[in-house]
């Protein structure tokens, strides 16, 4: 397992050959099986199990009670909201074995998956975007997407600080009103950040919440 230094708490066991980076914090009652590849400084809260054929990249916060099992990819800076569900076969049988015919399914950087939210299997969810809480995910999520509902359609856009982008300015542009991004949508289906390209980290004093939600959403309609 390496050097690194992560803290895995006495109750949970991660797997020889499991993989784990650096800084990462695995709490109570969870289970990292072997060959499965944690990122640094990532949160797996208690009741967490990911298994062997997973890849998890780095900063990702997983809430208590989730499951991500053998065919998920998640990328970096993803939210993964408390018992969330992955899966990996869209028609199990106990009968039939599907071992190796785990579906992929892929949820890209800085997404969040809501409390309660089910992903069926095979799917992209794309960069930033928010399925909300309780929502049931049956296709792909474009970038910056929200999504809500069984099954879940899109009501908006949402901005990287996870505000719902509304009115367009004279410009053409959604503005973030936390975060000031600029953000403009440049085909169907399909809006980008403008200001900072979707795969480069946000500096520091971006990183820390300012006001809660219901703050910025009185301002939006200001
Ligand atoms: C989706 C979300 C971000 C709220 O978005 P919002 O647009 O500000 O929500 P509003 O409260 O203005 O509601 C807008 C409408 O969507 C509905 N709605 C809100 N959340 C919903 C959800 N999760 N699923 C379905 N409908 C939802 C509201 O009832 C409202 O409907 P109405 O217009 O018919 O009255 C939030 O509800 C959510 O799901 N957050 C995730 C929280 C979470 O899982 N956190 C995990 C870490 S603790």
């Amino acid at each position: 397992m390496g050097m690194e230094k992560y803290f895995v708490h006495t109750t949970s066991y991660v797997d020889e050959g499991a993989k784990i980076g650096q800084g990462t914090k695995i709490w109570h009652f969870s289970h990292i099986l072997s060959g499965a590849l944690v990122g640094s400084n990532c949160t797996l809260g208690q009741n967490v199990c990911i298994s062997g054929d997973v890849i998890i990249g780095n900063n990702v916060k997983i809430q208590n009670n989730v499951s991500v099992y053998d065919g998920v990819c998640i990328e970096d800076d993803v939210f993964l909201g408390p018992s969330c569900v992955l899966t990996n076969v869209t028609n199990p049988r106990a009968e039939i074995s599907r071992k190796n015919l785990y579906e992929k399914t892929l949820i890209k950087r800085g997404s969040t998956i809501g409390a309660n939210a089910t992903i069926v299997c095979g799917v992209t969810i794309g960069r930033y975007a928010f399925v909300a809480a309780g929502a049931v995910v049956t296709g792909d999520v474009p970038d910056y997407t929200m999504v809500q509902g069984v099954p879940a359609r899109q009501t908006g856009w949402i901005s990287r600080h996870g505000h719902k982008l509304e009115k367009k300015d004279s410009n053409k542009f959604y503005i973030c009103p936390e975060s000031g991004l600029k953000y403009r949508e440049i085909a169907e289906k399909r809006l980008i950040c403008v200001d900072i390209e979707e795969n480069q980290s946000l500096s520091k004093n971006m990183k820390t919440g300012k006001m809660d939600y219901k703050y910025y959403k009185k301002l939006k309609k200001v």
